[in-house]
């Protein structure tokens, strides 16, 4: 149970409170930051909840836990401890384990309280922001699948924080500025190419190219001479390295001109990012991820800190020269941060700690979340301890700022190596959402020719909007639904399957339970009396009751794989449920009342789950 929804009036809030006063009275100090949370039982013969604190009280006191678990329960079960209305006569179980039970009458009120816009989830009040570094393209550049997960992981950690009533900023670091641009923007140039019909596949060849020209061979010619190759592969090799260290130096001119605002130089820079980025937010809006020009702060946007950020490292002796270089020394770890190269050049991590003191200072978070590859973990760690040891993780009010790396796993192919396409090259992530809602909108179509389907009759744009859910939400879930530092394979037959742990099988259920309630028509009453009879619905109100645990441990744990798992237990407690209990068809009225307000709660917390994943819930399927 989460400590934060002691707002609750519920039984189960009152449960809570009352296992506390119980282990404190029973242990006085030695109860002392003892935990006193109530778990869920892992089986229906321990009762609904597990109090576990006899085992810890009794070894501090030097007793028996039984002995300990038997006062617990004499207070528990006392008249004075306000909930003898709420529990059934307390077990103890094993070494000391205290099983509870909640009566069927403070399930129904425990779900009563929580049967409102919020669902039980409690919001923090928090007077500082979150930050959550998402997306990170880089300009003249596809995005590939690993953006998938930068973008669709950062859009849920951002959603899962606001859920919880946080401030989120979503910032999207794009990779704008510095050598690479500029070269590709020389050799467009002197390509006389027209910037204004260009397109991102003509961009992203024209970035290889430049990177090649600019790349010449002196290994390989020394080696030619090394090995008397001849005198045609050598001169060859010389003339391609003339050329390489002539493309090298017009790029850096090129990117003089651009740092020093060179009006040409400057509109068809921008020119390159609005190309970029055009593709990009096509990608997020299908997507439905909410990253959009508000989220952009490029690299360029710390260009002017960058000298600032160098000299103050420098001023605090936190930064040394190394050969010309300067570089950031840390105690534990041998290889130093370079934060300015000999040439006087930034680097990566020069704009990083700019960002980062931007994030925490500016945007006033008192976390920053980077949702970046995995394989960057040494990059964060660096500029992280940097950032702290300089005082800028500090905020005014002397919160010190959590700083994380969510570092991914890498997408994989059938062959468990990266994926890639059949000729080797990055799969275009465009290329793969719309083989997704290819898939997704075939699958509806099809299922929609059933003269019974509740999607039977409609329009051929409306089906294929619920196909284009359904594809989308087969790609993110899958993205979701796996540990975020794991590697997984990309398999889109079974990411759509309408059966397994799928995004397409919750839509389902939300589906389904949307129809059912459509088909009770005024027959169903929000307010009916709740009725928790079965071991059914036992299962399925207690699983209710965790919604709002669900999501702050999600969000707070930064996997969002937690709630995808609790859902897929939701819609499954649901289906069980289902087969056992009549709904429309129950035995009498307030049974069928009751039982269709259980569905209702059961769709919201599957709607307002899904909507917190990012992922859209129809209403028909
Ligand atoms: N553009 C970078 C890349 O492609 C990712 C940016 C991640 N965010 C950051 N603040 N460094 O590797």
């Amino acid at each position: 149970m989460n400590a934060s929804s002691t707002t609750r009036t519920d039984p189960l809030a009152r449960l809570e409170s009352a296992a506390r006063t119980a282990v404190s009275a029973v242990g006085g100090d030695a109860a002392e930051g003892l935990d006193t949370t109530l778990k869920p039982s892992a089986k229906p013969e321990f009762g609904d909840f597990q109090l576990n604190a006899a085992m810890p009280l009794g070894k501090k006191q030097g007793r028996n836990p039984r002995e300990v678990a038997a006062e617990l329960v004499a207070a528990l079960a006392s008249p004075e401890s306000g909930v003898a209305d709420v529990i059934e006569e307390p077990e103890i179980a094993g070494p000391g384990f205290i099983n509870l039970r909640l009566r069927p009458q403070a399930l129904a009120s425990a779900l009563e309280a929580m049967d409102d816009e919020g669902l039980g989830v409690a919001r923090q009040d928090r007077t500082h922001a979150v930050t959550i570094d998402v997306c990170g393209v880089n300009v003249a550049k596809q995005m590939h699948v690993g953006h998938l997960r930068s973008t669709v992981i950062g859009d849920t950690v951002a959603r899962l924080f606001e859920r919880i009533g946080r401030k989120v900023h979503r910032q999207n670091h794009l990779g704008d500025w510095g050598l690479p641009i500029a070269m590709t923007l020389h050799s467009l140039r002197t390509r006389g190419v027209d910037l204004d019909a260009l397109d991102l596949d003509a961009l992203n060849v024209a970035y290889r190219e430049a990177q090649l020209e600019a790349k010449g061979d002196a290994k390989g010619l020394a080696a030619a001479e090394a090995n008397r190759c001849g005198p045609h592969r050598i001169a060859e090799l010389e003339a391609q390295q003339e050329s390489a260290l002539a493309a090298q130096a017009a790029a850096r001119d090129a990117l003089v001109r651009l740092q020093s605002g060179d009006a040409e130089m400057v509109a068809a820079w921008k020119r390159l990012i609005e190309v970029t980025m055009d593709e990009v937010y096509r990608a997020t809006t299908i997507l439905n991820t909410r990253i959009d020009v508000d989220s952009e702060r490029g690299e360029s946007s710390f260009r002017d800190d960058l000298a600032e950020v160098v000299d103050a490292f420098v001023r605090e002796g936190l930064a040394v020269e190394d050969d010309g270089a300067l570089v950031v020394r840390f105690e534990d770890r041998e290889r130093p941060m370079l934060i300015r190269k000999r040439d006087g050049g930034f680097l990566y991590a020069t704009t990083d700690l700019a960002a980062l003191r931007y994030r925490v200072q500016e945007l006033d978070s008192d976390e920053v979340v980077y949702v970046v590859d995995a394989r960057q973990r040494e990059h964060f760690r660096d500029v992280f301890d940097a950032c702290r040891m300089i005082g800028w993780a500090t905020l005014p009010d002397g919160t010190v700022s959590e700083l994380k790396h969510l570092g991914f796993g890498t997408v994989l192919g059938p062959d468990k190596k990266p994926l890639k396409t059949r000729s080797g090259a990055n799969f275009k992530l465009m290329d793969l959402l719309e083989a997704a809602v290819d898939r997704g909108t075939a699958a509806v179509r099809k299922r929609a020719d059933d003269p019974n389907a509740p999607t039977h009759g409609l329009d051929a744009a409306e089906i294929d909007g619920i196909g284009r859910a359904v594809g989308i939400a087969a790609i993110k879930y899958a993205d979701l639904s796996c540990d975020t530092g794991r590697d997984y394979v990309f398999d889109l037959d079974r990411m759509v399957a309408f059966e397994g742990d799928t995004g397409p099988y919750l839509q389902y259920a939300h589906a389904r339970l949307s129809t059912m309630l459509e088909k009770a028509g005024d027959r169903f009453d929000p307010a009916a009396p709740l009725l928790v009879d079965t071991p059914e619905e036992r299962r399925l109100v207690l699983l209710l009751l965790r919604f709002g645990e669900a999501v702050a441990d999600a969000a707070t744990s930064l996997e969002p794989a937690r709630l995808c798992r609790y859902l897929h237990s939701l819609a499954t407690e649901f289906s069980t449920f289902y087969s056992a209990c009549p709904v429309l068809k129950a035995e009498d009225d307030a049974t069928r009342s009751s039982r269709l307000r259980l569905v209702s709660i059961v769709r919201r917390a599957l709607a307002d789950g899904l909507e917190t994943l990012g992922i859209d819930a129809p209403r028909r399927m």
